[in-house]
């Protein structure tokens, strides 16, 4: 192209720019690197030496007219995104009438829901401490201090032997230390853990289950999984255990629903597998029960944690955990009705 073309191609499109975006790209196209008038100013050796002063003032000055349109047109952008910022989000300050009822959080929700549930199968629902000892949150569970599986989850330390509770697991061996069996509980609550990233946030939220009497088998634990799955998600929805490893639990299982948004079939929710990672379970670990005084010949249990937001994201299938914690109106408003 020459210089009058160049000049006039840029003129019809800056004109026709209508966002930020797009004019970072014209920006490019003319002016980067590998652009119209860079490749322009190249050709400059091709010319007889006495017309190359002269060209190259040329392209520069057009240069400079680009640079300032560019300029000008950017401050022109970003005041009509404001202005129409200002419009939309117009706050009435002379408004006295109460515009809108508040909601619960989905994860509140969701806790709730699953919660009721619990109780209609005779669980007892409890709470306990956010900041815990190093013993209640580890070394209880059979997680000594040079422990690998420390590392599984990243810990806010307050002291050496004080943390804030990584999982509500910890609840259990409390639990167990008060009362004998049978035990039926859950707990949900708050757990906090050094991660953030679209799938984990530095504090989540957990349901912990515990049952513990005579003769309970990972028959119980699939019977309970499967009533939850099936109200929380729906009648089709299937369970599946597949062999993990937690010190507590002996097996363990990791457990899978299949997935809400295909049924089954695969999808990109589901990474095409058709199944969807819940929580973690397992039958409680004889080493946990004689830690808190049970005795592991007569009784036997089984635990589960359940990850909320997890559950959440899945049901109303939200793409990022942060979503939770923005306090973005819009968002929550959806969960309302
Ligand atoms: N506490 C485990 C976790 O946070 C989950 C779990 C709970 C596993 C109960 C087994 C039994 O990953």
């Amino acid at each position: 192209m020459t210089i009058d073309e160049i000049k006039s191609s840029f003129d019809a499109q800056i004109t026709k720019c209508g966002n930020l975006t797009e004019l970072q790209e014209l920006k490019v196209t003319y002016l980067g690197k590998s652009g119209e008038l860079t490749v322009l100013l190249k050709s400059i050796k091709d010319l007889p030496a006495e017309e190359r002063p002269a060209f190259g003032a040329k392209v520069n000055e057009l240069r400079k007219q680009m640079e300032d349109r560019i300029a000008s047109k950017t401050e022109e952008l970003k005041k009509a995104v404001l202005e129409r910022r200002l419009r939309e989000e117009r706050v009435d300050v002379s408004r006295t009438s109460c515009p809108s009822r508040g909601a619960l959080h989905p994860i509140t929700l969701i806790e709730n829901q699953i919660c009721d549930l619990m109780v209609a199968m005779g669980f007892e629902v409890l709470s306990g401490p956010e900041i815990e000892t190093d013993y209640y949150n580890f070394q209880a569970l059979n997680i000594p201090y040079d422990h690998p599986a420390r590392d599984m989850q990243d810990t806010f330390y307050i002291t050496e032997s004080i943390l804030l509770r990584t999982q509500t697991s910890a609840m259990q061996v409390r639990i167990m230390e008060q009362r004998k069996p049978p035990l039926k509980i859950v707990c949900p609550g708050k757990v906090f853990r050094s991660d953030n990233d679209a799938s984990h946030s530095p504090v989540f939220h957990q349901i912990e289950g515990l049952v513990v009497d005579k003769n309970v088998t990972l028959c119980d634990l699939k019977g309970t999984l499967e009533y939850i799955a099936s109200h929380l998600f729906g009648p089709q929805t299937k369970v599946r255990f597949r062999p993990s490893y937690f010190p507590f639990t002996e097996p363990s299982v990791e457990v899978d629903l299949t997935c809400s948004n295909c049924g089954g079939k695969g999808c990109a929710l589901c990474k095409e597998t058709g199944w969807i990672e819940l929580l973690g379970a397992g039958m409680v670990n004889p080493v946990v029960l004689e830690n808190c005084g049970i005795d592991s010949k007569r009784y036997t249990g089984y635990a589960f944690g359940i990850g909320v937001e997890r559950a959440a994201m899945i049901k109303f299938g939200i793409p990022d955990i942060r979503l939770f914690y923005e306090n973005d109106q819009r968002f929550l408003k959806q969960f309302g009705k």
